[in-house]
């Protein structure tokens, strides 16, 4: 596929980790059923069109090594939370997840980066999204409030706490992303699904993004708000049609990449996805 590279949109530094030992093993959200099959093979070649689509649009896209008997360690946006060059690690709520905390700190030491260890459950972006010059955070099944205090510390920047309710929606980037600042105005927009969330944390989002764009509830559960944007381009989940064509009302470019093995295990395109900025 050859896609021309926008000179407008910078290019962003992605982390992925190939599928190698990916399998539903166990079941710690509403999404996943423990030994339901999964297609390896459809699932490398899924994770590698992702990954492919990143590059044809000019991002750089590095990988940490799989690591045996870690099947959800493909889900790279869960390790750690990158702002302006500092790592926030993570602290898994599920035991069967806990060793990934390692093998990425690992990468990133390697990489040249310091790790700050949370004190608390944390589980890196799965509930945390950089909005320009404030910081979204999620809790309610698994990173705690008191993470988001710690990443408000280390980062120096506000952090906004919003509560999610709906299991299936079980982390932050389940129910909302981040268009990017280059939306129009400076503060930039976002993407959520009102109903993941607490009456109050609707009210904030409100508050600060009174122009958001709506998901419905289809959306949603196609993970349509699982996805990544460059500011122009939305990497996002083919079923996700009533948001796509939003997306494009609004001018962006929808680019649709179809993980369908992942949702087996709850994840989708930004779970693969870790950010470094
Ligand atoms: N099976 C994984 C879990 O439940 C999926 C993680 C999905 N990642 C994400 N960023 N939402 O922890």
């Amino acid at each position: 596929m050859s896609v021309s590279c926008d000179p407008d949109i910078p290019g962003r530094r992605y982390l992925m980790c190939e599928p190698r030992f990916f399998e539903v093993r166990y079941a710690i959200n509403p999404w996943m059923n423990a030994g339901a099959p999964v297609d390896i093979a459809l699932a490398h070649a899924q994770w590698q069109t992702l990954a492919q689509a990143y590059r044809d649009h000019g991002h750089t896209v590095e990988t940490v090594a799989p690591v045996e008997d870690l099947p959800d360690m493909v889900f790279a946006a869960n390790a750690a939370f990158v702002v302006d060059g500092k790592v926030f690690g993570s602290f898994f709520h599920a035991p069967e997840r806990r060793p990934e905390s390692n093998a990425y700190e690992t990468w990133f030491k390697a990489a040249g980066f310091d790790v700050h260890r949370p004190h608390a459950v944390c589980e890196g972006e799965g509930d945390f999204v950089a909005a320009g010059q404030i910081i979204l955070a999620g809790t309610g099944f698994r990173t705690q409030r008191s993470a988001h205090r710690e990443a408000q510390d280390l980062f120096g920047k506000p952090v906004i706490s919003l509560q999610l309710v709906d299991p299936r929606f079980y982390h932050l980037d389940t129910a909302l992303f981040f268009l990017g600042e280059e939306t129009g105005d400076s503060d930039g927009n976002i993407v959520y699904y009102p109903s993941a969330f607490s009456r109050d944390s609707c009210k904030v989002l409100r508050h600060i993004y009174p122009d958001a764009l709506i998901a419905t509830e289809g959306d949603a559960v196609a993970f349509g708000l699982n996805s990544v944007s460059d500011g122009r381009h939305v990497f996002i989940a083919p079923q996700a049609r009533d948001l796509t064509g939003q997306l494009a009302d609004r001018g962006f470019v929808p680019v649709p990449i179809d993980l369908s093995e992942f949702r087996k295990a709850g994840g989708g395109i930004k779970c693969c996805t870790q950010e470094i900025r």
